[in-house]
Formats: C-alpha cells, sequence, structure tokens
C-alpha cells in the first residue's frame, strides 16, 4: 500500500491570504527580483524575469480581475515610474507572458482553477478503483485535481494532460508521481482509462460525454468537478463539506448524454 502523501506547499497555501496581500507580495517580488537584476543583466532580461515573476504569481488570485491585476502591477508600476530603459517592443513581454499561461485555445473550454484540497473527498467511496488502474486529469493545470486525485487514489497511474506550456511543467514539478504531458484533452486518446477527471466549464460537458461515451470502455469513470452532463442520469452526485458538487458517470450501456436526468 502507498502511502498517503503529507505535501505542504506554497502554492496549496498562497491562495489561502486575505486579498489584496498576494498582489502586494507578487508586486514586491517582481521589484525586488528587477532591482536585484540591474547591472547584472542587460535591462530587457531584467523586465522579462521580473515579469515572469508576477505573471506567475498571477495564479494566486482568485478570479480573473484579481489575477490581471497581479500579473499587470509590476510591468505598470515600472512603465509610469519611468524607471525602464528599454526597446518599446519589451513592453509586449508581460502580455506574450500572460498568453503562455493562459493560452488563448485553452480558455474555450476553461482557464486555470484548481480543484479545492478536499473536492474529492468521498469519491473512492463511491467508485472503488484497482490498483494501478489509469487515471487521467484533463486539462490538469497546476496539478492541484492531480493532488486531490491522489488523496482518493493513492494507488492509481495519475496522468494528466494540459495546453499550457509554463503550467504544464509547474504541474510536473508539483507532482513527480504522475504522467503529465502537453497537449489538448479533445485530441486525447481516452480508451485506456479507468476514469477520466475534468473541471473545465458547463459549456465543455456535453463534447466531453459523447468522447467518454465514444472512446471509454464499459464500466469506467468520467468524472466532473461542479459542471454537469446536460441530461445525463449520474452514477453519484457527492458535495463535499458543501463545496463544489462531484459528477460521477459510469460509461457502458446507454449513450450518457441521452439519459433522461433525474432528481437526485
Ligand atoms: C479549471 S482548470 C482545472 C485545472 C486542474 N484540472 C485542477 O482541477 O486543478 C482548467 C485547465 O484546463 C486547461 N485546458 C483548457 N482547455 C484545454 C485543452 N483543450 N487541452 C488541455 N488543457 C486545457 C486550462 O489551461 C486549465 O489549466
Amino acid at each position: 500500500m502507498i502511502a498517503r502523501p503529507v505535501r505542504i506547499d506554497a502554492l496549496s497555501l498562497m491562495p489561502r491570504l486575505p486579498w489584496p496581500l498576494p498582489a502586494l507580495l507578487a508586486w514586491a517580488a517582481a521589484w525586488l527580483v528587477y532591482l536585484g537584476l540591474q547591472g547584472r543583466v542587460v535591462p530587457v532580461a531584467a523586465l522579462v524575469v521580473a515579469c515572469a515573476v508576477g505573471t506567475a504569481a498571477s495564479v494566486l488570485g482568485q478570479g480573473w480581475w484579481r489575477r490581471g491585476l497581479i500579473a499587470t502591477g509590476f510591468p505598470l508600476s515600472l512603465a509610469l515610474s519611468g524607471a525602464a530603459s528599454v526597446p518599446a517592443w519589451a513592453w509586449l513581454v508581460p502580455l506574450a507572458l500572460l498568453l503562455l499561461v493562459y493560452p488563448l485555445n485553452a480558455w474555450r473550454d476553461a482557464p486555470l482553477f484548481p480543484t479545492p484540497h478536499d473536492a474529492l473527498r468521498g469519491l473512492s467511496a463511491a467508485v472503488a478503483l484497482p490498483t494501478g488502474a489509469r487515471v487521467l486529469d484533463a486539462g490538469c493545470g497546476l496539478g492541484d485535481g492531480l493532488l486531490a486525485l491522489r488523496r482518493v487514489y493513492p494507488a492509481a497511474r495519475l496522468e494528466g494532460v494540459e495546453w499550457s506550456v509554463p503550467l504544464r511543467l509547474l504541474c510536473a514539478l508539483r507532482c513527480p508521481w504522475a504522467t503529465v504531458r502537453r497537449g489538448d484533452l479533445w485530441h486525447d486518446d481516452w480508451s485506456g482509462y479507468a476514469m477520466v477527471y475534468l473541471f473545465q466549464r458547463p459549456e465543455s460537458m456535453a463534447r466531453a460525454a459523447a468522447k467518454a461515451q465514444a472512446e471509454m470502455a464499459a464500466g469506467t469513470w468520467l468524472v466532473s468537478l461542479a459542471f454537469e452532463v446536460p441530461g445525463a442520469t449520474p452514477h453519484a452526485r457527492l458535495q463535499p463539506d458543501g463545496g463544489h458538487a462531484v459528477w460521477v458517470y459510469r460509461m457502458g450501456g446507454q449513450p450518457v448524454a441521452s439519459r433522461p436526468a433525474a432528481a437526485l
């Protein structure tokens, strides 16, 4: 039996800081990095590294306005201060970094919002998986879904696929026990998985159900945090501690998306 991991990392703790502390810390860190690099590297490199710090820290913000403020606070304050002697094109760096972390393609499905710590509590009681079962977090972001899955299925083989390059790299660092790939969740083959986990958008759920029904074997599982498959009857609906609902669908039999809705 694999021991339950006890892991506390900075990314898990930082989102709980009260607003605007995450922004103030991120801006201060970016400024410190920028000032610390003065005279050591060319000004553009200092701008790039400091903006990267601010953009990376933006994932600590809850909601789009806060993320945008965290990411843009440093370059805006630098521009207003007039302290930077960089070419005009260098001001596109913050925008490029934002697009790297939040690629437009991923926005169609879901931008980054992490699975809360205990969101999947009770899932293993509703669905037992054999040791070594392959479980995919489709759109794994920074790895919070994989961490939550590992808490409930410590003996599963966990995999993640993520479109954003930096998020995929950070996820692989946070989840070295998982196989984390860069790719498009819609182009992935789900046929080998015992469970596919999603935290996407309501609009994505019909498409995800159709894909799961077409590719996954009978008796396997599609699990969605917060968003249900429209018009489908779940095998179970969990609601740990009043958080997001966890919708559990069993593959096989009638197409998942064509069953009539049923009150639970
Ligand atoms: C709401 S977040 C969930 C992250 C992670 N699953 C979790 O629960 O903590 C959605 C993630 O899906 C990613 N994503 C969106 N569309 C995608 C696609 N087509 N292929 C791969 N990843 C995608 C986004 O970049 C984002 O990181």
